[in-house]
């Protein structure tokens, strides 16, 4: 973002107005979709600062002795309809900016799918490959005691994100428990089975990619069984749709990750991809498929593209070479904002993150439920309500875009938008 654009923005002392960061791209995405908000708009500042952010030191004894200190974040967006809820990052590239974006984007796809949450997420800068076990559970266990005077189970649920796990969610929980004297399985989501956590979780972001997916598709006139869908990213959320899309007669042609890219036009043996990855680490290597360069990728001839890695994927170097009629973001923020004007130019679908990832938070705002009243569904319960929800999420996306004949993106942030601004507004200020 340049500098005149973020001139219309009163920007926090705290940031560098020269290197806004992905918070620069959520403050554009508030642009477009403020003159669609009609007298709500005079709420629309609450939306371009976090309601409460939070450093924290983070020290802890290493193997060999020595202290370490690592920088953490907990930043709640916005807790007009509920309390935070977004997830944990441990990377060496975490910022305030980028944790800032992501806790925004947690409350436009919470109000977007309708779960009575605001938006929060958290990080802590690190490189966890880097670390033993026993450092990890001290960082982990650490951050949770800082953090801990502004999270719990009516305030604000963290959950896995990159580079955390269940286990990571077990020890945030334990933490957070022995701190307060008493089991508090609702603190965080994302855990195992035998701790509270939910059926089903750990398959929902990629079966939600897959339903509003088809339900995309089903608009355009585009068959699902025998389409082409290129893969960005063979993890939870690529993995599992590339799974679901292949398992609904779609050929997936091409599929990169951090160590390679491969492709198949004839379609790739899904399972067998998804056992060499558990093997090996990577689609690298794969037997049933050719290599080719990673920057080869987004021209892949195919129907739908899924990118399901990491933010700003798509820019304006690489939109243009893209083949797809139908883009399904499972990343957070893959797309930025002038890929996106070169997509909607293309005429290229484009199913927005905070609709087609929303699956997982779907089925961890189930696990809290479930946690509260300690009474736990069926795996076939979970995964009827998930699809009704995104289905039906969808579905009034797709109709406010129609009505106003805007991308599914901006519709989805005027759905969001509204509903979280209209809390603001009924709730008032205070005093
Ligand atoms: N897991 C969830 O429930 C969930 C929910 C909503 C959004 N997301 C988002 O989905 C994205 C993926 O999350 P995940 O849980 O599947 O993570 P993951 O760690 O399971 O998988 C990430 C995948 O991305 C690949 N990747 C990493 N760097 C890459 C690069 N430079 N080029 C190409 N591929 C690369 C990895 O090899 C891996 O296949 C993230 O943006 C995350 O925030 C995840």
């Amino acid at each position: 973002m340049t500098s005149s654009q973020t001139a219309t923005h009163a920007l926090p002392s705290y940031l560098n107005p020269e290197r806004l960061g992905p918070w620069g791209i959520y403050l554009t995405q508030v642009d477009r979709v403020t003159p669609y908000l009609g007298p709500l708009s005079k709420w629309v500042e609450t939306l371009k600062r976090p309601k409460r952010a939070l450093v924290v030191d983070v020290p802890i004894q290493m193997d060999d002795g020595s202290i370490a200190h690592f920088e953490g974040y907990r930043v709640q967006h916005n807790t007009s309809r509920g309390p935070g809820k977004g997830g944990v990052r441990f990377h060496q590239d975490v910022t305030l900016s980028e944790v800032m974006a992501l806790s925004a984007w947690m409350s436009i796809k919470n109000a977007a799918v309708g779960v009575p949450y605001g938006g929060a997420k958290g990080g802590i800068r690190v490189d966890p490959r880097k670390l033993s076990q026993g450092e990890l559970e001290r960082l982990t266990r650490r951050y949770t005691s800082e953090i801990g005077i502004i999270i719990g189970p009516t305030k604000d649920i963290p959950a896995p994100d990159v580079n955390t796990n269940e286990k990571i969610m077990a020890w945030m929980m334990d933490t957070y428990s022995v701190n307060l004297g008493e089991t508090a399985t609702g603190v965080v989501t994302g855990k195992p089975i035998s701790l509270g956590g939910s059926l089903g979780r750990r398959e929902a972001t990629g079966r939600g990619v897959f339903t509003v997916g088809v339900e995309a598709a089903q608009r355009l006139g585009l068959s699902v069984p025998g389409a082409r869908v290129a893969v960005q990213g063979f993890g939870n959320v690529g993995g599992i749709a590339a799974k679901l899309f292949a398992e609904a007669g779609a050929l997936i042609v091409a599929v990169q990750d951090h160590g390679g890219s491969i492709a198949n036009a004839k379609g790739l043996d899904v399972p067998a991809l998804l056992a060499h990855v558990a093997q090996t680490g990577s689609v690298a290597g794969f037997k049933g498929a050719e290599a080719m360069d990673a920057a080869d990728f987004w021209a892949t001839p195919c129907d739908i593209l899924i990118p399901a890695a990491l933010e700003g994927q798509i820019t304006a170097a690489n939109a243009g070479q893209i083949k797809a009629k139908l883009i399904v973001e499972g990343a957070n923020g893959p797309t930025v904002p002038a890929g996106d004007d070169i997509l909607k130019d293309k005429g290229v679908l484009v199913v927005p993150d905070v609709i087609a990832n929303a699956g997982g938070v779907t089925v961890s705002y189930f696990e809290w439920v479930q946690d509260f009243s300690s009474f736990f569904w069926t795996e076939t319960e979970i995964n009827e309500r998930l699809v009704r929800i995104m289905k039906e999420a969808f579905t009034s996306v797709w109709d406010v875009a129609q009505q106003h004949k805007v991308t599914l993106r901006t519709a989805a942030y005027i759905v969001a938008c509204t509903r979280i601004l209209q809390a603001r507004d009924l709730r008032g200020l205070y005093p």
